[in-house]
């Protein structure tokens, strides 16, 4: 695991994310600090010092020697970063003012604490802003109250916030009243002209999963505790429209389902990786069906839970037209 980059945090523009990466692509840790501990790792970098920074949970610790720097979590393993490498991101990332963002994200905790900031502390932070001009900031502030109090384990936006794929599971057997949310969250999922134009596989026989690892490129996280196959089903689609259209409804559908599924997993304590790269004919053949497959649901409790990954920024993401 290896020391890679710093980067605003989700907090604000005061905070940061330190990145590791391991060997395999998905082996991602961060650690995420607060305006203060960053500003206090800032002070010892910035005097060429060696000196310990204490996290807000108290007894979590930075110890910055002079040739290694060592961060002793709580309940994590330890972590390490090269000083040198590390104090010149460090104090290079504190020259740049970097942009507020709204969502909040806890420190330390891999599933943590999401909030909605105040409409009028988010756009204090936000110079030349006027209350009324951005959309983004009133989607992201809307209710921010409401949204704070209801937050749950199992509430939409912390699902959002928090939610990671995941490559490794663990051998626990998923209880069946989560499969069957998971299962009744791609039944409720709308679709064209509400006629459901496509079918779920659930895959419980053990040869077929593997004969699925096999027909999805080798992947072996496709042996998953649960494996759902979802695939279309345009007949279903009693629209009088050309043929190519309501093959791309189904497959809309059926994407729509297995986004519902995944969010579903995600909200009752599960995680989830979406498989798309497989070999459809053989993956008819393993199921036995004419129907094409779109996508491959591979669900369970995770081997490691894991901080969401990095995204482009919203305002690059949105390109308003007024
Ligand atoms: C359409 C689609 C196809 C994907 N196919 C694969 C796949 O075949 N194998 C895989 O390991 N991950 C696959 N993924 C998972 C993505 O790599 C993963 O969602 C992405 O890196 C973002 O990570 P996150 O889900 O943790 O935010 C796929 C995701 C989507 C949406």
């Amino acid at each position: 695991m290896k020391f890679q980059t710093i980067e605003p945090s989700y907090t604000s523009k005061d905070g940061c994310r330190l990145v590791w990466q391991g060997v395999d692509e998905d082996d991602t840790d961060v650690v995420i600090l607060n305006k203060k501990e960053l500003e206090n790792l800032v002070d010892i970098f910035a005097k060429n010092s060696t000196g310990d920074v204490e996290l807000e949970d108290q007894s979590s610790i930075i110890r910055v020697n002079s040739d290694v720097t060592q961060f002793t979590l709580t309940n994590h393993r330890l972590l390490e970063a090269k000083t040198n490498d590390l104090q010149e991101k460090v104090l290079d990332f504190a020259k740049i003012p970097h942009e507020p963002q709204y969502v909040y994200v806890g420190t330390k905790e891999f599933y943590p604490s999401v909030w909605i900031r105040d409409d009028e502390k988010s756009l204090k932070d936000v110079p030349g802003k006027s209350p009324k001009v951005s959309l983004i900031q009133a989607i992201l502030s809307s209710e921010p109250e409401k949204i704070r109090q209801d937050l749950s384990p199992t509430d939409l936006f912390r699902v959002f916030a928090t939610r990671r794929s995941t490559r490794k599971f663990e051998k626990t057997k998923v209880e069946d009243w989560k499969v069957d949310k998971i299962l009744s969250a791609a039944d409720v999922a709308p679709t064209a002209g509400n006629f459901q134009g496509f079918q779920v596989f659930l895959i419980k026989n053990k040869d077929t999963k593997q004969a699925l690892v096999e027909a999805a490129n080798k992947q072996p996280y496709v042996n998953a505790p649960i494996v759902l196959v979802f695939c279309t089903d345009p007949s279903r689609v009693k629209l009088k429209f050309p043929p190519e259209i309501l093959e791309k409804f189904s497959l809309q559908d059926a994407t729509i389902a297995a986004t519902f599924s995944l969010l579903a997993a995600s909200g009752v304590g599960l995680s989830t990786i979406w498989i798309g790269m497989f070999d459809e004919e053989k993956v008819k053949t393993i199921l036995g069906t004419d129907l094409k497959p779109s996508s491959i649901l591979c669900i369970g409790y995770p081997d490691k839970k894991k901080p969401p990954k990095s995204r482009r920024k919203l305002k690059e993401l949105i390109k308003v037209i007024e």
